[in-house]
Parts: C-alpha cells; sequence; structure tokens
C-alpha cells in the first residue's frame, strides 16, 4: 500500500528497459530502499506488501526464533529480483510456490532472485523460512531487540521489524498482520490486535494475534515473557487489553495506574481526534531496561522507567494519540516526524488542562519562554529535523508550538475541525506536512504558508506569537516537572 516514487533503483530499472528490445525485457533488481533520503536502504522498491503471517515459535531461555513469514504482495514494476529487509538466518524462500534463490547483502537486505521474472502489476506470495538469535544480530552497529529476564520485546522506531520478521521495512507500505507464535507453556506472546485464539501442545502455547487495519512494520510488536494481561472494554465500546510483566517490583502500582486508565484515554482523546480507528486498545510494560515508550498500534510499548517517578498518564496520553497521528495516519517519508510527535505532545498539553494541571496555551508558554533564542533548541527545523535528530526534544516541543501557533493563526473552530478531520481524511493511509498545510488552509480558508515555514522550518526563533506578547512572564505550571521528565524519557537514546 505504499505511493510509488522515483528512486535510483526506478530509474535505473526504466533505462534497463529502454536499452533493451521489448520483448526480451524480463525486469530488473527491485531498488534495495524505498526512497526516503533519511535512511536510503530502509524499504525496498518493487512491489507492495498488502499482509503478512507470521508462524513462529520462541525459546526464552536461548532467544532462539524460528518459523515461516508468508507475505502478500504485489509488484510495481517487472523485477528479475527483489529484496526484503532482515538479519536472521534464511534456510528457504519461496516465490509463488517455487524454490528461490537468496543472499544476505548491505547491513540489512535479502535479496531474492525468483526463477522466472516476476512482471509488474501481478500479486506474489512469498514464503521465508528462518531462525536466529536476534539478540545477536545487529545492522550499523545496534540492535533494537530488547531482552529481558523472562524473554524479550520487539518495539522501536524507525528499526525493529529487522529482528523478527522479513519486510518492506518503511511506514509507506502498511499491511495488515497475524502473528502467531508458540511459546513454552506459562510465557505469554503479546502481539498487536486481537488475541483471535490460543492453543495447547506438547508443552508449547500458542497465541494468534490479528491487526486487521493497515499497520507500519514499525508499529508491529513483539513481546515475550511472563504477563498478567487485564481486559475490559471503553465506556465508549473499545475492547482493551493490557499486558504487565509479572517482574515490575517497585513499578507496578504506577504502571497500572497509568496503563488501566487506557480505556478513559481512548474515549478522551475520541473527542478531539474522532473516532478510535482500530478494534482494540491497549499497551503492555515488559520488564526492559530500555527509557522510551512507543506507540505500536493497538498495542502501545511502556518502559517500567516512564513509572519509575509515579504514575504517568501523560505517556498514556502521548501514545494513544499517536493512534490516530501516526498509525493510522502514517507519515510519507521520516522527515514528517512532526505530524506524530507534535501532535501526540499537544494532545499531553490538553491532557494537562483536562487534569486542572496548566492549559496548553500556559504550556506553550512556558515552552516558549524557558528557551533563549541563543537555545540550540532553536536550530532543530520539526518539519525537517534530519535523521540524526529525528526524537530531538524541539521535534516533540517546538513541534507543539507549531500547533498551537496554527490554533492562534486560525481560531479555535477552524483548529479543532483540523484536529478531528485530517484523521479521517487520511485514515490508514499516509501523509506528509506539504499535506497538512494544504488541508488546514482548506478548512481554515487561511494562507498558511508562512506560519509553517517560521515554526517548522526556520532554524530560528519564531517571534513571540501575539498572545504571548501580552502576557508577562508566564507562572510554572504545576504539571511541568512531570511533563519535562516525560519529554527526557521520550528522547531517550537506544
Ligand atoms: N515515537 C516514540 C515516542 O515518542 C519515540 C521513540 C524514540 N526512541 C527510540 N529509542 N526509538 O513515543
Ligand atoms: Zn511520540
Amino acid at each position: 500500500m505504499h505511493r510509488r516514487i522515483l528512486t535510483p533503483g526506478v530509474l535505473a530499472a526504466a533505462s534497463v528497459l529502454l536499452a533493451i528490445p521489448a520483448s526480451a525485457a524480463s525486469g530488473a533488481p527491485g531498488a534495495p530502499g524505498i526512497g526516503d533520503p533519511y535512511y536510503p536502504a530502509y524499504g525496498n522498491g518493487g512491489y507492495d506488501v498488502s499482509h503478512y503471517d507470521l508462524r513462529l515459535q520462541y525459546q526464552p531461555a536461548t532467544d532462539e526464533l524460528a518459523g515461516t513469514a508468508t507475505i502478500l504482495a504485489r509488484t510495481t514494476e517487472d523485477l528479475s529480483s527483489f529484496d526484503l529487509d532482515f538479519l536472521l538466518d534464511v534456510s528457504e524462500v519461496r516465490v509463488n510456490g517455487a524454490t528461490a534463490s537468496f543472499a544476505a547483502s548491505g547491513e540489512h537486505e535479502l535479496v531474492v532472485t525468483p526463477q522466472k521474472p516476476l512482471p509488474k502489476g501481478t500479486p506474489v506470495t512469498v514464503v521465508v523460512r528462518y531462525s536466529g538469535v536476534p539478540s545477536t544480530k545487529s545492522a550499523y552497529g545496534f540492535s533494537t531487540w530488547h531482552r529481558t529476564p523472562d524473554g524479550a520485546v520487539a518495539a522501536d522506531e524507525p528499526e525493529s521489524a529487522w529482528w523478527w520478521f522479513p519486510s518492506n521495512d518503511h511506514p509507506l507500505d502498511k499491511a495488515t498482520y497475524d502473528v502467531s507464535v508458540a511459546v513454552p507453556d506459562g510465557t505469554q506472546a503479546i502481539s498487536g490486535g486481537t488475541l483471535q485464539s490460543t492453543t495447547s501442545r506438547l508443552g508449547w502455547t500458542r497465541y494468534n494475534w490479528r491487526q486487521n487495519k493497515p499497520q507500519a512494520t514499525y508499529l508491529a510488536t513483539l513481546a515475550l515473557g511472563r504477563f498478567d494481561v487485564t481486559t475490559g472494554t471503553s465506556e465508549g465500546g473499545i475492547p482493551v487489553v493490557n499486558a504487565y510483566s509479572k517482574d515490575l517490583g517497585d513499578d507496578d502500582g504506577a504502571a497500572r495506574a497509568s496503563v488501566e486508565r487506557t480505556g478513559e484515554i481512548v474515549d478522551w482523546l475520541s473527542g478531539y481526534f474522532g473516532p478510535y480507528p482500530f478494534g482494540s486498545a491497549g499497551g503492555y510494560v515488559p520488564n526492559t531496561t530500555t527509557g522510551f515508550a512507543l506507540e505500536t498500534q493497538t498495542r502501545v510499548y511502556y518502559s517500567p522507567r516512564q513509572f519509575a517517578g509515579g504514575s504517568n498518564t501523560s505517556v498514556v496520553v502521548h501514545e494513544l494519540a499517536h493512534q490516530w497521528y501516526g498509525d493510522s495516519v502514517s507519515l510519507k517519508g521520516w522527515k514528517d516526524i512532526w505530524l506524530n510527535e507534535g501532535f501526540a505532545r499537544y494532545a499531553q498539553w490538553l491532557w494537562s488542562e483536562h487534569e486542572g494541571e496548566g492549559t496548553a496555551r500556559e504550556l506553550a508558554d512556558y515552552v516558549y519562554a524557558s528557551h533563549p533564542a541563543d537555545d540550540a533548541f532553536w536550530t532543530v527545523k520539526p518539519g525537517d529535523p534530519g535523521a540524526d535528530k529525528q526524537f530531538d526534544i524541539a521535534v516533540y516541543d517546538r513541534g507543539a508550538l507549531a500547533v498551537q501557533a496554527l490554533r492562534d493563526e486560525i481560531g479555535d473552530e477552524a483548529f479543532f475541525a483540523v484536529l478531528k478531520g485530517w484523521p479521517q481524511k487520511y485514515a490508514y493511509g499516509n501523509a506528509d506536512i506539504a499535506d497538512f498545510r494544504a488541508y488546514a488552509e482548506q478548512v481554515s480558508g487561511k494562507p498558511l504558508g508562512a506560519l509553517f515555514d517560521t515554526w517548522l522550518f526556520q532554524p530560528s526563533k519564531p517571534a513571540a506569537p501575539a498572545a504571548l506578547a501580552k502576557a508577562a512572564a508566564p507562572a510554572q505550571p504545576r504539571s511541568w516537572k512531570k511533563i519535562a521528565a516525560t519529554n527526557d524519557l521520550h528522547v531517550q537514546e537506544r
């Protein structure tokens, strides 16, 4: 489900086709990247995945993961070969039933060459049989497979799929998922969507999860370990499934006091963003030592450290806001990260206001005032921060200031119409900042080029918003300490 973009590979493929007689045209290799300038090797060219079926087995004692991925895709070019992004050890690949040759290449490419070239626009079924110990694999010198005392977790951004399933690893190619994982009896396997069934035999329990709405690869998650699972339904009717490691120690109470409010917060966010886009909600708290949280689709990943200072509903609001801003509406390229983080942070400000801990206006004024003009904070452009600054605090805080600036410019009525209309307009798809600007201009009837340029694309502190210029130095809101702590954890290094 991705839009085609011209990558060097696509251009090369086109020129190869021009150079040889049409009758001999047999396709060219698909590009090893989908064409994202921040991450040139991420994703692949030449095909579009519609569904991943993962049937796996995991042994926590040894961190061995084995199984089969069946990928349903459609070619978007004539292909002599194509790539998947993957790190584990592959023993067999089949394309449309026939064995295909395969070879590892680059940092995380698996090049698959079918016996016969694949014509453009045809359905393809790819079966990849594999095994491996994910914790022993790395690319670019890092690993995002998080081992825990009783298992492991796959959750990170933008890289997490390579360690557990072969994919077209970029948000432009969203797909539905069936994730089926067998673990030793007594261990749970947690993933996104709904638990369709569990089966037990020979000392192994198999958990069958289904994500029936399009999902970006980095939003697919897998947690293996010993969990307490809670289930319920929000007042608005959304089924909620949460899971807590049995081993959270002192953080257990604060984790539950926060994540058990998922249903309430999903319903509250629906008031701003429109109907919740998915068939279930929830979160899980594994016993990892990582610091961040991640908006994994329908089942949010929370590090226990998010709750080390006490309950933290703000982070729950942030990750659940992403279900609309980031998960249902995904970015087109990683440069568009503001569409995720600016709005998830702004949702935290709205929640602070709801909790009586400082209004969005007060928080915006405080953030604006707390960074002097020569602070490096203002050199980060939230609209195009660069890969190395993708999760810089400025993407979040300056990003939310840009949202407040939009609100100031177009007024509350148009602003809240945009906030609610956007997730419907691009539901389950992809969009970029230019699309957002066009939509906000359409809804408000105002030209917004200068506003977006000032708040998102200039490496300097914008002039004070009109409202702020009138106000005296804002008092520090009561919630500020907690929000600041949350910020730190949001940009935690892996
Ligand atoms: N989207 C995540 C959040 O703000 C950011 C995670 C970044 N950290 C990382 N280690 N990848 O909720
Ligand atoms: Zn976020």
